[in-house]
């Protein structure tokens, strides 16, 4: 086989790119911003996907967390979380990025951590979560609880579990102390201001996707 003819595996290989926030911050309307613009700039399929996934932790997760299913203590919640997340990777995410898809993910191990840290303990929300693959970009995207909680009330008809501004003020917290750690290790984040109109955000993701694909 001449050296041209071998497949550039790194090449091929998908970027896995993670969008974190907490409620109300717009990620999801962003991921679809992003999941367009993306395909058109590329020329590759990409995969927008979100945790909890639509696999069968990921459904008992819903359930959870609109009250259907009660009764689990934190600790249970971010097993399941923890399961969802590597039966996420093994089912979609890893084959997509291997097949040489973008995947773009609505929440991702960072949300554990924020979300599940405080009353379960951060490391050991870190240590069930070891061998959840690590993301390639992780875009942040900050806006204050104040502001996430009047955008919840005035979008949403049921407020769930999580969506209470203390605990979002503490949740945003250790988002903010996750990005730190997570730069000061070298990792490639990006934290973008939420608190603009809509098309801006989308505008200044894109600048930081752009150029982490540079
Ligand atoms: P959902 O309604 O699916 O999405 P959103 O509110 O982001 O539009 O809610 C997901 C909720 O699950 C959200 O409150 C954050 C929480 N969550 C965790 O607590 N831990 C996790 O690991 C993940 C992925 C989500």
């Amino acid at each position: 086989m001449q050296k041209q003819d071998v497949p550039d595996v790194q090449n091929l290989r998908g970027r896995f790119i993670v969008i974190e926030g907490v409620d109300g911050s717009g990620i999801s309307t962003q991921v679809v911003r992003l999941h367009a613009w993306l395909e058109e700039r590329t020329g590759r399929k990409v995969l927008a996907t979100k945790e909890p996934s639509e696999g069968p932790a990921g459904l008992v997760l819903r359930q959870a967390l609109n009250k259907r299913l009660q009764g689990f203590s934190q600790e249970v919640l971010a097993l399941l979380f923890a399961a969802d997340r590597l039966d996420h990777v093994n089912h979609q995410i890893r084959p997509a990025l291997d097949q040489g898809s973008h995947v773009i993910c609505d929440r991702y191990l960072w949300s554990s951590l924020a979300y599940q840290g405080e009353s379960a303990g951060g490391e050991w929300v870190e240590a069930i979560n070891a061998k959840a693959l690590k993301p390639d970009l992780t875009l942040f995207v900050r806006v204050e609880p104040e502001i996430t909680m009047a955008r919840i009330r005035n979008n949403r008809f049921q407020v769930d579990l999580f969506e209470k501004e203390a605990f979002l003020k503490r949740v945003l917290a250790r988002f903010e102390h996750l990005v730190e750690k997570a730069q000061a290790e070298g990792e490639t984040v990006a934290v973008i201001d939420g608190s603009m109109p809509i098309e801006s955000v989308a505008t200044a993701i894109q600048d930081r996707v752009q150029a982490f694909l540079a």
